[in-house]
């Protein structure tokens, strides 16, 4: 596997693009101790302490619709919630569509990116954040009640890179998968390990905001809401909070 690994970047999502567009191979890893400028969703920051975590991208050139993007996105937290499990007996579960939770808690987040053209995927970059190493006090005042790491849910620091490799096995299993037999099987374990369906919940999106009941995830990850009034909508993209 082709792997940068940087002691210190501004954001591997940013590097990862900067590769991707000079053509580096499929599956390409970029990983980094520390970043300067770790990007989040919606416009947040994303907190990368040197040596603390893993703060990678892995560049994909998946023959997709952009339309086809939420998936893969679905699928590296299937990945990562099965990397927890197995190299660090940690039992995160994902929020739509992709946070891993631990208790309210966050322990990893997942920020795709992608260029497309002409309805076609030129690159996809799938940034993970997982917070490993981290001690409850290191977080920033912000962050201490709505973040968590491995080593605060085990109570010892446990192998970045033990836990990376797993993650890597497990990326290449669930793609693999993907390709073969389409987005259902993945969807299959996704809501095995979810933790937003079945309950109350308030989506966010850029613009407005719902509350109603998390439904279902239909075939291509949008989530279905049954708003108070009966009727169904469905959101592609946004935040949900599960203190609805
Ligand atoms: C979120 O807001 O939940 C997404 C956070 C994604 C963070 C990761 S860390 C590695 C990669 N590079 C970035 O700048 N962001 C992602």
């Amino acid at each position: 596997r082709n792997v940068y690994h940087y002691d210190q970047v501004e954001s591997t999502n940013r590097t990862a693009r900067e590769l991707a567009a000079r053509g580096v191979p499929d599956g390409t890893l970029v990983v980094a101790e520390e970043q300067t400028g770790g990007r989040g969703r919606m416009g947040r920051g994303w907190f990368s302490p040197h040596g603390r975590g893993i703060w990678c991208s892995v560049i994909l050139y998946p023959a997709v619709n952009p339309m086809d993007a939420p998936p893969l996105t679905m699928l590296a937290a299937v990945a990562v919630a099965r990397a927890l499990r197995r190299a660090a007996g940690v039992e995160a579960g994902i929020k739509w569509p992709n946070d891993l939770l631990v208790g309210e808690k966050k322990i990893c987040g997942i920020l795709t990116e992608l260029s497309a053209e002409m309805e076609r995927v030129n690159y996809l970059i799938i940034g993970m954040g997982i917070n490993v190493n981290i001690d409850r006090h290191e977080f920033p005042l912000e962050l201490r009640e709505i973040a968590t790491s491995v080593q605060i849910e085990r109570g010892r620091r446990v192998s970045r890179v033990h836990l990376l490799q797993n993650l890597l096995a497990e990326l290449e299993y669930w793609y693999r998968l993907w390709e073969k037999e389409g987005f259902a099987p993945v969807l299959a374990c996704w809501k095995e390990l979810n933790v937003t369906l079945h309950r109350p919940v308030r989506v966010f999106t850029w613009k407005e905001s719902w509350e109603g009941w998390a439904e279902d995830v239909d075939a291509d990850g949008s989530l279905v809401l049954r708003l108070p009034g009966g009727e169904y909508k469905r959101v592609v993209s946004g935040e949900v909070s599960l203190r609805a």
